[in-house]
Parts: C-alpha cells; structure tokens; sequence
C-alpha cells in the first residue's frame, strides 16, 4: 500500500486520449485504487489522470486540463474536503466527486452543500458512478455549447469592438458604413458615455484613410490658448511655457481623422478658428506666420443640443452647418435595453481577462437589477458596475452584493421612488409613460413604439386622442 504523497512526475498514470471528451483527474493516496478505478472510467468511455499528489490536482483545476476531479476523503497531508475547498478557490466551476469508505448520508448531504458534486461510497459501484459521470457530461457539453454559441453571437454582433443588436444600434452602424467612405466632417451626438468616440473610431477604421492617424482632442479639458496649441503646435517662445516648437494635432493628423470631443464646449472665438481650418483646410502655429495645408476629416462630438445652442448664441450657426453635414445620434441605454445582456458579457469577458477571474455570469436577480436601472451614465456606468463587481467578487456569479449601492437602493427623489406614488387613474399613468418614452427618444415615434412594445399605428392612434381631448379641454 502506498501512503506517501508521490511526486508528481510518478503518480501520473494518463489513461485515454480524446481531446474533445471530459477529462478527469482521480486523486486517491492508494495508486492501486487509482488504477482500478481509472481502468472503470476507460470502460465508461472516459479519459482520466490518476494522481496521488493533491497539489498536482489542483494544478490540473488551474490550468484549466480538468474540471472533474474523483477524489478520496481519507489522505494524509490533505484530506477530501480541504481539497474541495481549496479546488474550488481556484475555480468554482470545477465538479469534485468525493469517494469515502465511511458514508453516511449526513456527510453526504453537507459534503455537497461545500460544494462537492457527489459523495459517492467505496468501492465505487460502477453503474452508479457512470450515471453520475453522464449527467455530469452532459450538463458539461451543453454549457460548453452555450458558451460557443454566446462568444459566436457576440462576435457577429460586435462592431469594430462596439456590441450592439438593438434596431436602434444597427441604424447607427448602417449610417456608419455609408458615410465612413466618404471624406465628409461628421457630427456625433449623443449623451456621455453612449460610445460617440468609438464611433468616430470606427469611421476611421471603415473609411479609405484608415492607414493614417486618429487623433483625439477633447475640447472641454482645456482653456483656449491651450486648445490653440494643441490642435495647431506652436513655435518655440510664443508663449510661457512653450520651450520647443511642435505641430498640433491638426498636422499630426494630416491626411487621416481628428477627433474633437465636447465641441460644444468650445469659445465662441475657437469656433472661428475651426471655421476657418474647415472652409480654407489652413492652419497656422501659434506664433507662426507660415500658413500650412492640411487634409483632414474632422469628426466632432457632443452631448448638448447644438442647435439650441446656435439659438441661444453660444454656438456659430456656420459652424453648426459645417460640422453636421451628417450627424449620427447614438442613443442612450435607455433606448437600447435589448443590448444590457450582450454588454454584460462583453464586459465580463474583458474583465475577467484584466482581472485573471473566472466569473461565469451574473445571478437572475443582479441581471434584473440591471435591467431596471435608469443609467444616466449609459454604457460607460455599466462598464464601470460590471469591471467593480468582477474586481470585488468572490463567487462563481455576481449576486446584487456585488452592486453600488444606488443600483440596489434607488434614491427616493429620483421621482421612480415608491413615496412618489399616487393612486392615478390608469389612463393617466399611461399617458404619463408614453410621454417619458418619448422625451428619451427625443420625439423620435418609430423608436418609442418600439420601446413601449406597441405598433406605430397605436402610438400614433393614442396621441392623436390625447391632443384632441387636449384641445377639448383648453377650449372649454
Ligand atoms: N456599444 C459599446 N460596446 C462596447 N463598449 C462600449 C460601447 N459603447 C461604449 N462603450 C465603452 O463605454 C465607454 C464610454 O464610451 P465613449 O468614451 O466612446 O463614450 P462618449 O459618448 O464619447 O462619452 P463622453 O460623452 O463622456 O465623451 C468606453 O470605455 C467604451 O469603450
Ligand atoms: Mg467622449
């Protein structure tokens, strides 16, 4: 009988060979017993690793080469549920089947609540074990299969890295695909964090200048002179501070895309300096006389109403209409419910790849929460939700403890509150949805019909009522 914990070169025995099929890894102190039941497994059509060294096995679980272990209870050194505890540390998804020569049902049943797959007694009944091992298989293939068939759908629906499915999304992406090839200035608006800059970059990627620089500027974090500077360089001397001379971004993007962020922010006398480049193509450097051809495709961004602002004076109508030869509304979460479980798992997979975890999904009721999450943030807030819960979770799946706590606990002034309610008439409540539908679809019909789950036709039917009893009541 052997006792000792083998180094792990000898107390490898590797039996069948199938890549594809469920590998297992049986850890016994006793190597005739890893034999015997090694040789019942290769009847059963499985193929194992035998072991007498637990730290081998858990090396196994790590590495991802098995994730079913048969292990004995009764060892020296490690006993079976140290060994649970410890495998199931290092991945929580791994099935671990105890084997012990003293079984009683409440070790049985307390064995499995620490999370063993089954708690099988010695000698292993053959027709037993394989019922177990199938079942186990089974489930095994068709997670497997599941998990292909979301990385397939998620990769057909990523576009150049942005994920998306929603109608409203792929309006977004088909405009993309038709303007990108043409060198036109493009406005993107949207609220923050809905993706305008990946758009921009994906218009770079798409259009015939793809070889060629991006540049990003965002235009909110500086103060003019600073701007100045950065979109167009400068000679050495022409301000404090400026040591060298150096090209703005404008000429380091020659030929390719610049990228202005937040171009609402900028200064009524910016906006003049960008006309300028956008009617002439001419820049010059900050205490430059040279005047300079560039060649670039601006691509601006914004989260305000530019054409209210035109109205209220802080935005140059000739700029407006410069910019926003074509404009691309991206549109908030908001309007998109459809894509939050896509997201939620291309944000999963990246970070359980910067964060080395092994988080398999979120629960039902986190993934609920996310659901009924207003998300003013958009998909910047729910990034930055999944990448904390991925940092700070210990489980298998992300539960709602994982959550900040205005996700699980909802402020009572943000007017969803439960002491907001009144018992209002349904119509009323109706009427009162729609209209909140609409504002965040920007009046836009079709898009609000879609939300609210109704047919165009209704929508329409339903506002035309409420104008006309409207137009009823102001004229008594
Ligand atoms: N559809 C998407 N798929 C994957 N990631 C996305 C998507 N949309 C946005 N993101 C991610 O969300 C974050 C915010 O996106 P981005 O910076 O493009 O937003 P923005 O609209 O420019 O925001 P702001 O108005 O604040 O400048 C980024 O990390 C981006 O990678
Ligand atoms: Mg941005």
């Amino acid at each position: 009988m052997n006792t000792m914990t083998a180094p792990p070169k000898e107390s490898r025995f590797v039996a069948g060979s199938s890549d594809d099929a469920m590998t297992l890894c049986v850890l016994d102190d006793e190597s005739g017993m890893i034999e015997m039941l090694q040789e019942s497994l290769r009847c059963l059509g499985y193929s194992s690793i035998g072991t007498t060294n637990p730290q081998y096995a858990l090396e196994l679980i790590e590495n991802g080469r098995v994730r079913v272990v048969m292990s004995d209870i009764k060892m020296p050194g490690m006993d079976g549920l140290q060994f649970l505890d410890q495998a199931m540390q290092r991945d929580p998804g791994v099935y671990v089947l105890l084997m012990t020569g003293y079984y009683s049902l409440d070790n049985a049943i307390a064995a499995i609540k620490r999370g063993a797959y089954d708690y099988v007694p010695k000698p292993v009944d053959r027709s037993r074990l394989k019922k177990s091992l199938d079942e186990l298989a089974d489930s095994f293939h068709k997670r497997k299969r599941i998990r292909t068939l979301q990385q397939q759908l998620l990769s057909d629906l990523e576009f150049h890295g942005i994920v998306g499915r929603s109608p409203a999304m792929v309006e977004v992406f088909e405009m993309v695909r038709k303007v990108a090839r043409h060198y036109t200035n493009i406005l993107v608006v949207g609220a923050t964090g809905t993706g305008k800059e990946l758009i921009a970059k994906s218009i770079h990627q798409m259009s015939p200048v793809a070889q060629q620089r991006f540049a990003v500027c965002n235009c909110s974090a500086m103060v003019d002179t600073l701007l100045e500077s950065q979109l167009f360089g400068h000679m050495r001397g022409a301000f404090t501070g400026a040591t060298d001379t150096r090209p703005g971004l404008f000429e380091y993007a020659n030929g390719g895309t610049v990228f202005m962020d937040e171009v609402g922010e900028t200064s009524l006398a910016m906006q003049a300096k960008l006309l300028r480049v956008i009617q002439n193509r001419k820049i010059q450097r900050v205490g430059s006389p040279e005047v300079r051809r560039v060649d670039v495709r601006l691509i601006a961004a914004t989260n305000r109403d530019l054409r209210a602002e035109v109205l209220a004076g802080r935005f140059r109508e000739d700029l407006f209409y410069r910019l926003s030869t074509i404009q691309i509304r991206v549109p908030s979460l908001a309007e998109r419910l459809d894509d939050i479980p896509l997201l939620i798992q291309y944000f999963l997979k990246k970070y359980n790849q910067t964060y080395s975890k092994k988080i398999q999904g979120l629960t039902r009721r986190a993934q609920t929460v996310l659901l009924q999450h207003a998300w003013p943030g958009n998909i910047r807030e729910l990034e930055n939700v999944i990448s904390c819960a991925c940092l700070t979770s210990v489980n298998e799946f992300i539960d709602v403890d994982d959550f900040p706590e205005n996700l699980t606990k909802p402020a009572a002034h943000n007017g969803h509150g439960a002491d907001t309610w009144r018992p209002l008439p349904l119509e009323e409540v109706r009427r009162q949805h729609i209209r909140r539908v609409l504002e965040t679809c920007e009046g836009n019909r079709v898009r609000a019909a879609q939300m609210l789950g109704i047919g165009r036709t209704s929508l329409y039917r339903f506002l035309k009522r409420a104008e006309k009893k409207s137009a009823n009541s102001s004229a008594n």
